[in-house]
């Protein structure tokens, strides 16, 4: 997610899960290929695995970015055909590409054709007067004929006229019914579900249907429930026994990232969510969204934040998590 998923939070996140896939933004191929590469594509292997991203609809720019990708160690390659911005429209890529099924075809093969790690996409069931049974059946077999390894689909429409990027993230209705049918008319196609999913227990729900669930905004907002993620979904334990524990995990790659320069709310900003519900995680966040911010700020801002919350009730907010 655009400005959220940076490897910062990724890394946090994998502090959570050590099962879940965890995604980079989207980084178009213009920026892969002319831009500041080092800095755009950095990550670090404890976040592995980790998927990259791409926005683009030129088979070939996309075919050397994802070799490049695979060159720097990504574990899959995922195209961006979900997002409806105007700059991206502009581009003729994200989810203005749901119109152009062949042309996305021929990008999966480019791709497929250049890596061997999975080349994956994410899109809508549809945008704007399509018809979402034509229109996603159209899209998923030109995918599927050119060798997608697996298809994540946002549960919406998205309208590219006269709906911001943030009001096609909720407005337009969620239809879990028609990815579930997508699935079952694609047996051998993985097919991951996305959209609305609030927790843990919801994404357990849908994967009596489907074979993946993405998960955004909640554990973006929430990361906390991230926790439950191992132990729910895969029966094993999480790397962390609570969200304190795991926000401690952080302060030797706080320390670590200070010393090259980065500012700690660089960091500490993806973690603001972490205690939500618990007594002191507004205190945590005012101190962090005060402190952090200072050119001064280093791990100790970070303890003492952690200091103002209720350790009992954190631990508790885990494990009722597990056991829900
Ligand atoms: C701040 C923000 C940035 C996003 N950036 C991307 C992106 O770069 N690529 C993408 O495929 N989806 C992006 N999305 C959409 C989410 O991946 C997801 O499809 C959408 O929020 C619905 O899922 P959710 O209800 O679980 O959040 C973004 C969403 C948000 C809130």
């Amino acid at each position: 997610m655009m400005d959220w998923t940076d490897r910062h939070c990724r890394f946090f996140h994998r502090l959570l899960t050590r099962r879940a896939l965890l995604y980079s933004e989207m980084i178009t191929t213009g920026a892969v290929i002319h831009g500041d590469r080092a800095r755009l594509l950095a990550f670090d292997p404890a976040e592995q695995p980790v998927v990259l991203q791409l926005g683009g609809c030129d088979p070939r720019a996309l075919a050397e970015c994802a070799a490049i990708s695979e060159g720097l160690g990504y574990a899959e390659i995922n195209l961006n055909v979900g997002c409806p911005s105007d700059r991206v429209q502009e581009g003729r890529f994200g989810a203005c590409l749901m119109a152009e099924p062949a042309l996305v075809g021929d990008c999966v093969a480019a791709m497929k054709a250049r890596v061997r790690v999975p080349v994956t996409v994410k899109c809508r069931i549809g945008i704007d007067e399509q018809d979402p049974e034509q229109a996603l059946d159209a899209f998923t077999a030109a995918v599927e004929r050119a060798g997608v390894d697996a298809l994540i689909v946002h549960a919406r429409k998205a309208w590219l006229k006269g709906l911001s990027p943030r009001e096609n993230r909720d407005l337009p209705p969620l239809d879990y019914g028609r990815v579930y049918r997508l699935k079952a008319a694609h047996p051998r196609l993985p097919i991951v579900l996305n959209g609305g999913i609030g927790s843990v227990e919801e994404a357990a729900t849908h994967l009596e249907h489907i074979d993946g669930v993405m998960m955004g905004r909640a554990a973006y907002q929430e990361p906390w429930r991230l926790l439950a993620v191992d132990a729910e979904l895969f029966g094993e334990a999480a790397p962390a026994p609570d969200a304190k524990a795991a926000a401690m995990a952080l302060i030797p790659y706080i320390e670590r990232e200070l010393a090259r320069g980065v500012r700690l709310h660089a960091i500490t900003r993806h973690v603001l969510g972490l205690f939500r519900g618990v007594p002191g995680a507004r205190a945590f966040r005012r101190h962090l969204a005060t402190q952090a911010v200072k050119a001064s700020a280093n791990a100790e801002t970070f303890r003492d934040a952690l200091v103002l919350v209720d350790s009992g009730q954190a631990a508790r907010q885990t494990v009722e998590t597990v056991a829900a």
